[in-house]
């Protein structure tokens, strides 16, 4: 398990060297310049790195409003300033309060650990989960997603949300490479048990910069998990659906 402020202060000047650069006018809200038929949304994000640091900024992008979190969330101000008005920055506790949906991107080794300091609060929420146990990040939970699977051990440990399996198969360098595409767009294959949470992280998914695909629940999460058959697959959503057999 991660711990401490060295490792993500060198991945957030990572990822504020990635943000350096976009022009104003890439932060104007999309969902305002559309006349605002789809009102934005508040999206927490639990774990502000290579992936929460990545979709916080294409939601932005998308007119969304974001809470950047970190258990030192004074090392996000910077981050939060270079997104503009729409991003803010809390613990992943307000972070979690904050979100109509809610991301989280942290290592697979401190779901325990965030279940227990969140004290419930993602119970009952939409949560978009990309976490992957890795043998260096999360090691100690993979006989358990092995024995329950991934779907139900990240339910398991962050209090009983509504969970979707988002994000969770390409590089965060791909998504930030990828996004909002000239069409066809990359496929984003999600999968869960709550058809109201996954119309909800489709909508994210696609505004993001992705084509969603509900791929099945969360009984085959494995799919899109690291080291899955969907794992690391660029292709388009209907090239997705004409391999898994789905219309
Ligand atoms: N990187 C990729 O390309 C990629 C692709 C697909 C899936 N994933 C998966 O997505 C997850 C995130 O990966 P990443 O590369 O974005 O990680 P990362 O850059 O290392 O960022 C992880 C963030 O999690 C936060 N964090 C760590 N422990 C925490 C805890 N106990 N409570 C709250 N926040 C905590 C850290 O923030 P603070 O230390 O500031 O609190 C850190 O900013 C992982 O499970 C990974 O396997 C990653």
């Amino acid at each position: 398990m991660e711990t401490g402020r060295s490792l993500p202060f060198a991945r957030r000047r990572h990822l504020l060297g990635l943000l350096v650069g976009i022009p104003l006018a890439a932060t104007t809200p999309a969902a305002l310049r559309q006349g605002g038929e789809r009102p934005a949304m508040k999206i927490g994000i639990i774990g502000a790195g290579n992936i929460g640091g990545t979709l916080a900024r294409l939601w932005v992008k998308a007119g969304h409003r974001v809470m950047l979190s970190s258990r030192h969330p004074e090392q996000l101000t910077e981050l939060a300033r270079q997104l503009g008005p729409l991003a803010n920055v809390g613990t992943p506790a307000e972070a979690a309060a904050f979100g109509d949906a809610v991301l989280v991107a942290i290592p697979y080794g401190s779901y325990p650990q965030l279940g227990r300091s969140l004290g419930g609060a993602l119970a009952g929420k939409v949560v978009l989960d990309a976490g992957n146990p890795t043998s260096s990040r999360g090691p100690e939970l993979a006989d358990e997603v092995r024995a329950n699977g991934i779907g139900a051990t990240s339910r398991k440990y962050l209090g009983n949300p509504r969970l979707v399996r988002a994000f969770s198969n390409l590089g965060s360098g791909i998504l930030a490479r990828e996004a909002n595409r000239p069409p066809p767009r990359l496929a984003m294959p999600i999968l869960g048990d709550d058809r109201e949470a996954l119309d909800l992280a489709s909508r994210l998914v696609s505004d993001a910069g992705f084509d969603p695909v509900v791929i099945g629940t969360l009984e085959r999460a494995a799919d899109t998990a690291m080291g899955g058959p969907l794992s690391g697959v660029q292709t388009t959503a209907a090239e997705l659906r004409r391999r898994l057999g789905l219309n």
